[in-house]
């Protein structure tokens, strides 16, 4: 046999460097525990040895913040990092998604860098706001979902009620993977439906710092009764019974295409659970996907390097006012320092300092494959949606607008400066910071921002006024509800004029009426009948 050549040679890691690689990213509603499981994602890929790191919380994550001015004074996180760790030969990239205060459009636009994603619901809560919103951009999508219920360490809604809300709420198959088991009602472990084997967990002393251990025993060992007690495994093999006529088996096409999720129990807080759920996670969920370009769709084994900007943070270090454009690899292999195209300008341009993220370190790298994250430098000319090509020219999909959630006028407190205030309003807009509405299609006397979060509303105020120089406040307007309207000019304006309506064009000129009640807007698309409703920009 021959060597092979250079070229066959980095063809070959490639195709290593694609199919090792997971990237996902977290959906849930805030205090479903997503900090305490990513840090036990962490602790069981061996990225920090003792829980208690990434959650820094009070003083002590405001000293080790130095992003941006806002964020020292919230002591909050805006930017969502990348987390990166191996596990059992894969390498896992985890797009952590803000999900508090914090939760903006960011949040949406991380989840088109992912592959697949975890859902982490509170055995309480089921299905929240939050979860739901993101669930849907997921959805879309058609993006596989596993499903974690946290917290079974206490008492929760029945798992099988839990479930069928699960499914009715989200329309989506549940196919548990394991179940939880209980000793004299506490949570002991859980059962794998598959393997039937049950997984016994030693509580630790230290709080869940560390791992779990655990003790596997099949279904029918004796010494399963004797450590459960008899009626206990009684009662599980009936639950498993009743699950095996009723639930529906996995299916991974199914999942594949969003309509399935697996389900696992655990507690991330005490670590029972944590394992296996990683463990299957990876092997169940896709590695880069090939992405849809102009071209048609791009394989992340094709050996051009390309990759799409999805999130573009602005001064994440206030010393040096640098802006940071993430950029997931689609295709290829990306070396630091390599000349690149930006498509919609045609512009060359060389990625210097590209870093990867670690909680809030950042690294320098110097290669980087498909499915992985890296921030670029970025000196202003590159925005969210754009695609960075060695190769051909193509330009992947853009990122689609989210629909705001909060709406607020914007009043110059110095008029004399309106012209950096229209300025900054447009390159936030361009960039992807804010949504810009006018009453009158153009730049005209009353701009309207829109913002999925409230935090959005913070960083453009901070941002007008200390980058632009253009001091404002922003007075919030009664309605929350957009919808982006096309038909006959006539029909929109009339349907504009109406009681209780807003009518404004975003910052394509693109007509949008906004409605004070999520009522109004439904009984508005259902009655102007020469109007097409559409959620997103069309
Ligand atoms: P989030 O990022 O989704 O908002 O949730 P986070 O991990 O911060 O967890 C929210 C709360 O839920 C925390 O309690 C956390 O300890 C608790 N929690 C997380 N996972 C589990 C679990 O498996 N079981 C139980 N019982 N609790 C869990 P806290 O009191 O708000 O904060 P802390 O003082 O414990 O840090």
């Amino acid at each position: 046999m021959t060597a092979p050549s250079p070229a066959e040679e980095t063809t070959g890691d490639l195709e290593a460097q694609v199919s090792r690689r997971r990237t996902f990213a977290i959906i849930s509603h805030p205090d479903a525990g997503k900090t305490t499981l990513t840090e036990k994602l962490l602790l069981y890929g061996g990225a920090i040895h003792l829980a208690g790191a990434v959650k820094a919380r009070g003083a002590a994550r405001q000293v080790t913040s130095d992003w941006m001015e806002l964020e020292r004074q919230r002591g909050i996180s805006i930017t969502s990092s990348v987390l990166q760790f191996d596990y059992a030969g894969c390498r896992v990239n985890l797009l952590d998604t803000p999900g508090h205060q914090d939760f903006s459009e960011d949040t949406y636009r991380t989840l088109v860098a992912a592959d697949s994603a975890a859902m982490l619901l509170d055995n309480r809560k089921g299905v929240e706001e939050r979860t739901r919103q993101l669930f849907d951009v997921c959805k879309r999508r058609r993006m596989p979902i596993v499903t974690f219920v946290n917290k079974c360490d206490r008492p929760g809604t029945d798992p099988m009620t839990l479930l069928s809300d699960v499914e009715r709420e989200l329309d989506i198959q549940c196919a548990p993977a394991t179940w939880p088991v209980y000793r004299d009602g506490n949570f002991a472990g859980v059962v794998d439906r598959r393997s039937r084997q049950v997984l016994l967990f030693d509580r630790a002393t230290d709080h869940g710092a560390s791992v779990a251990e655990s003790r596997a025993h099949s279904l029918d060992d004796p010494r399963l009764r004797e450590e459960l007690g008899a009626g206990a495994v009684d009662h599980l093999l009936e639950e498993l019974q009743l699950l095996d006529g009723a639930g529906h088996p996995f299916d991974r096409d199914a999942f594949l295409a969003g309509g399935l999720t697996p389900v696992y129990f655990g507690s991330a807080l005490t670590n029972f659970g944590v394992e296996p759920f990683l463990r299957d996670f990876l092997s169940l969920a896709p590695p880069p996907l090939p992405r849809d370009s102009t071209v048609g769709p791009i394989a992340p084994t094709s050996p051009g390097f390309t990759g799409g900007v999805f999130k573009i943070q602005a001064n994440m270090d206030p010393r040096h006012r640098d802006r940071i454009a993430f950029v997931r690899i689609v295709s290829g292999r990306f070396e630091a320092g390599m000349e690149v195209r930006q498509v919609r300008t045609g512009k060359p341009m060389r990625l210097r300092s590209p870093q990867q993220f670690m909680a809030r370190e950042r690294t320098a790298i110097e290669e980087a494959w498909p499915g992985d994250v890296i921030g670029v430098m970025d000196r202003g000319v590159l925005r969210i949606g754009d695609t960075l090509s060695a190769g051909g020219d193509l330009e992947f999909q853009g990122i689609p607008r989210f629909p705001p959630e909060h709406f607020a006028q914007v009043i110059p407190t110095d008029p004399l400066r309106r012209k950096q205030l229209d300025t900054g309003l447009r390159e936030l807009s361009e960039e992807g910071a804010a949504q810009v509405f006018y009453a009158q299609g153009e730049a005209g006397p009353a701009p309207i921002v829109g913002a999925v979060g409230q935090l959005q509303f913070d960083v453009m105020l901070f941002r007008l006024t200390e980058e632009y120089n253009a001091p404002c406040r922003l007075q919030p307007i009664g309605y929350r509800f957009p919808r982006w309207v096309t038909g006959p000019i006539e029909a929109i304006e009339r349907a504009g004029s109406a009681g209780g309506r807003l009518r404004l064009f975003d910052a394509k000129g693109k007509p949008v009426l906004l409605f004070e009640s999520e009522w109004a807007m439904r009984w508005a698309a259902d009655h102007e009948r020469e109007l097409t409703f559409h959620q997103i920009a069309p």
